[in-house]
């Protein structure tokens, strides 16, 4: 519980040291990775990202946004990416400034699966996924909304080389500076598509039951320790989240079978969404159930957590990290904050994406309002 002094409440559990592999988090405040649609046409990050980030450096870690391994997977203009020289060098300047400022951070690693377009993909391929499930809704094209278009089903042969685009973009964060990276499991993406009954209806060894609907997610896991270390790998998962028009309709079953496989694999640290309000059930407490290791809590697109409730969760031991969004974008300095009992400031969803330094590095922090 937290505690109460005059009118101050101390939320003092998000303020208890962490031991993460080999990082030492001063806090249990993670900012959650954040697309934000500011990197260059070619997907290379700046001065102005380096100043964002580093902005926000006392978080305890930083999961900086989603990133493409591989040019086929972008999802959106403006995504950065981690394939290339010019891309690894714009990072080393975030990680620098990030490092510089005292904080940690690591790098989430997305394949947007269907979720894109060929006019987004450079080159102009068409998006893949595990089958050819059209999702409903637009992709953001610089401006404009165009209805995502069927996806092409992902060959059997290819499938190897996108978990090979997944170790070498690992191998590449590390060398633009990063202290590890976070799969991207969530929120209606490649991996997700696969573990879905609904986006994932292959008939080969990677579609069908459960553990058969795991294996891309578990062997590319499996790949990606092995070429930086297990213990600098995350991942994220968002059991029946509902975005993306993503679905599942037996998440119950597959999760728990899912973590007991990537337990084996020794990752880093579990990082899992609450379950929307609707579900009847919380993949927060299914995860500490099932999940051995390091576990992040975020809580999901729906429900904005109270601090009360984040103290809460780690002083009860039910996560170990906290992650916030939308509260790291509007508050750079969120951690002083909730230490100090000031107030949060809201974000400007008409920001979040894309654009330049408005919305993005201009939030002021605290005593610095005006
Ligand atoms: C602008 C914006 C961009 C996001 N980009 C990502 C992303 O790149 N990867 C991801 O896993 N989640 C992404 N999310 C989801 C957030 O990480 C987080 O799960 C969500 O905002 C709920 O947490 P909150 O209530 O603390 O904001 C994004 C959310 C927002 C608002």
């Amino acid at each position: 519980m937290a505690t109460t002094s005059a009118e101050l409440i101390i939320f003092d559990h998000l303020f208890e040291h962490y031991v993460l592999g080999d990082l030492e988090l001063p806090n249990r405040l993670v900012m959650a990775p954040l697309t934000r649609m500011r990197a260059d046409a070619d997907g290379v990050m700046g001065e102005l990202n380096a100043e964002y980030y580093a902005q926000r450096a006392t978080a305890g870690l930083i999961i900086a946004e989603g990133a493409f391994p591989h040019s086929s997977g972008k999802s959106y203009p403006g995504q950065p990416g981690i394939e290339t020289d010019a891309q690894i060098d714009g990072w080393r300047l975030v990680t620098d400034a990030v490092h510089c400022a005292g904080g940690r951070i690591f790098l989430q690693l997305m394949h947007g699966g269907r979720i894109g377009h060929e006019r987004i993909t450079p080159g102009g391929g068409r998006p893949v996924a595990p089958s050819a499930v059209k999702p409903q809704g637009d992709a953001r094209i610089a401006g404009e909304k165009v209805p995502f278009d069927e996806p092409r089903a992902i060959e059997l042969s290819e499938i190897v080389d996108v978990q090979e685009h997944f170790a070498q973009g690992a191998q590449n964060a590390l060398d633009a500076g990063f202290d590890g990276v976070e799969l991207h499991g969530a929120n209606g993406y490649l991996l997700h598509e696969f573990l879905s009954d609904v986006t994932n209806l292959r008939s080969d060894e990677y579609g069908g039951d459960a553990p058969s609907r795991c294996r891309f997610v578990v062997e590319t896991a499996q790949l990606v320790a092995e070429r930086i270390g297990a213990a600098r790998v995350g991942i994220r998962l968002s059991p029946e989240q509902n975005v993306n028009d993503i679905s599942e309709t037996e998440a119950q079953a597959l999760y728990p079978h899912l973590l007991g496989e990537l337990n084996a694999v020794g990752l880093g640290y579990l990082h899992v969404m609450e379950t929307p309000p609707d579900a009847g059930w919380s993949s927060i407490a299914m995860a500490r159930e099932n999940w051995n290791g390091t576990l992040i809590a975020n809580s999901n697109f729906q429900v904005d957590w109270p601090l009360e409730q984040a103290d809460e969760l780690i002083a009860e031991g039910r996560a170990d990290l906290l992650c916030y969004g939308r509260r790291f974008i509007s508050n750079p300095d969120l951690v002083a904050r909730i230490r100090a009992g000031a107030p949060i400031a809201e974000a400007d969803f008409r920001t979040f994406y894309g654009g330049g330094a408005e919305g993005y590095t201009d939030y002021p922090p605290l005593g610095d309002e005006s």
